[in-house]
């Protein structure tokens, strides 16, 4: 297929800052003369950002990196990931047409997004808010039909349900991704053969779409501000616990059979980055909830909590990406565990009254009875 730029391309392109801040990151992570290794993931952050790759997003990243224009304009077309034309502005959608899919009915889908987005692949709806096309196996084969919406797999689907689908995202809402014909997983049509105990025990989500559920950012166009920079190498963000500060990229590179010039000196810890959620004073009457359900929680990160003034899940439920950055800095010895664990995720679930596969796990065996 013949790739190439759109006729139609905006005067200009600029990183949000927070996205900016985050690529400059990612250069860093390169040896000095390498810096256009960093190509895809800044083409890829700014096709998360706009939603696709305009030629001005393209010649920014070259120039971020040093690089030719043609050489960015090599790579963005040579990867069918990247997309070269505009997308719907609430969602693009990719069916997979290849063999299970296509066994299983992946032209009645694809007949939908003809009907109600637009005749051919890669044309915006008549609103501008929907385009599709037509992708090679996705790797949910045993889930067959299935389309990729956003950053999410949608499974199991029938032409009927992803005219729902298609209906619920114009109205704002965003399905809850994973299999739609009730299936857990991968598991046999006819329900799970072996594995009965943990069949009995799990969440009502599998673990991918309890995390995008969690996440919620299927459909959005990234600004940057989703999840707090992470550059320990930098100063920014927790570090990792046992690892050495890694040399700047800018560091002089120790002569060959010298000893190794002294290492540079760790960064200081970043000021605490980020913004306090607002903490309580104590538990709400009925008493503090059971924050060990939470993976990753134990009582000494428990007692610490408390110490901070966090005592219910849909306190952490509630945590915005900055105040997820204020806290992972202030966990005293078990720095960038909430994003590292993933707890603001298991803690929506856990403030509805739902369980995560945890937290049943953890109250069938006792985990943290005395
Ligand atoms: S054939 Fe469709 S996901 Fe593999």
């Amino acid at each position: 297929m013949l790739r190439r730029l759109h006729p139609d391309q905006p005067d200009s392109f600029a990183f949000t800052p927070a996205n900016l801040d985050w690529a400059k990151a990612q250069i860093t992570k390169y040896p000095e003369g390498r810096q256009a290794s960093a190509i895809i993931p800044l083409l890829w952050r700014a096709q998360e950002q706009e939603g696709w790759l305009t030629r001005p997003a393209i010649e920014a990243v070259a120039d971020m990196l040093g690089m030719a224009h043609i050489r960015a304009l090599e790579v963005a077309t040579f990867y069918f990931m990247f997309q070269l034309q505009p997308v719907g502005s609430v969602a693009h959608i990719q069916v997979c047409g290849t063999t299970s899919c296509m066994i299983c009915g992946a032209d009645d889908l694809i007949g939908v997004c003809k009907e109600r987005i637009a005749a051919r692949p890669h044309e915006l709806s008549a609103d501008g808010r929907f385009s599709w096309e037509e992708v090679e196996c996705l790797g949910a084969c045993a889930n067959a039909p299935m389309a990729q919406i956003g950053k999410d797999y949608y499974e199991d689907l029938t032409a009927a349900r992803l005219a729902e689908i298609i209906d619920e995202l114009a109205a704002g809402k965003v399905p809850v991704p994973g299999p739609q014909n009730g299936r857990y997983a991968s598991e046999p049509k006819g329900g799970a053969t072996s594995l009965a105990d943990h069949v009995a025990g799990r969440a009502a989500l599998n673990a991918s779409a309890t995390l995008a559920t969690g996440i919620g950012d299927t459909v959005k166009r990234i600004d940057g501000t989703e999840v707090p920079l992470r550059a320990p190498w930098l100063g920014k963000g927790a570090a990792p616990a046992a690892k050495p500060a890694a040399p700047k990229a800018d560091a002089p590179k120790p002569a060959a059979k010298k000893p190794a010039a002294p290492a540079p000196a760790a960064p200081a810890p970043a000021a605490a980055a980020g913004s306090k959620p607002e903490m309580l004073a104590e538990a709400r009457e009925g008493g503090a909830d059971d924050l060990k359900m939470i993976k990753g929680v134990g009582p000494k990160l428990e007692a610490l909590l408390h110490r901070l003034g966090v005592f219910h899940f849909d306190q952490i439920a509630g945590w915005t990406a900055e105040e997820i950055a204020w806290v992972d800095e202030n966990l005293e010895g078990f720095r960038g565990r909430v994003s590292r664990d993933g707890w603001v995720a298991q803690a929506r679930l856990l403030a509805t009254g739902a369980e995560t596969e945890f937290s049943r796990k953890a109250r069938k065996e006792g985990l943290y009875d005395e």
